[in-house]
């Protein structure tokens, strides 16, 4: 029987820049199972980083189908260079999406501070990014 999580069929992405349109990805098809631990391998500039974008809702497929088996999946990416805003502190950053919805709750501020314990990052919250190492920043992101 298949447990596919994430089935993927025929998903292709063109870019348009100034200079014309960009294949980035054509007909990818890939069948995930629950639990699987799976890697995406391939020389640079092959669309690994447009898949992952996609898959994350960041960018929009040109066409193709994805399908994940439940509604309430929630895809986390992080992202190969860290977005981190230089000007604001640690616990500033992660409050940026909830503040930028404009509803951010004393619960929400809670969840942040445990999840920045749950990385290690408790006593970072206060500090700037560019105090930070590359990992910590990630685990930022
Ligand atoms: N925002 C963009 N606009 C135009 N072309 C892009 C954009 N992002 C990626 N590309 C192009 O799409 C292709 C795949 O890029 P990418 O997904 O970043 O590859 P990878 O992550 O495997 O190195 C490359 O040719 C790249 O130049
Ligand atoms: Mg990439």
């Amino acid at each position: 029987m298949k447990n596919n999580i994430l089935e993927i069929t025929h998903l292709s992405k063109n870019y348009q820049d100034k200079t014309g349109e960009i294949e980035a990805i054509r007909d990818v098809n890939l069948e995930v199972s629950e639990g699987k631990f799976i890697v995406i391998v391939g020389p640079s500039g092959c669309g690994k980083s447009t898949l992952l974008s996609i898959l994350a809702n960041l960018d929009n497929k040109s066409s193709g189908k994805i399908s994940f088996s439940k509604d309430n999946i929630k895809v986390g990416y992080m992202l190969q260079k860290d977005s981190l805003f230089p000007w604001l502190s640690i616990l500033d950053n992660c409050l940026l999406g909830l503040k930028l919805k404009g509803k951010i709750k004393k619960d929400d501020k809670e969840y942040v501070l445990k999840l920045l314990d749950t990385y290690g990052l408790s006593e970072f919250k206060d500090k700037f990014p560019n105090s930070l190492s590359g990992g910590m920043r990630q685990r930022v992101g």
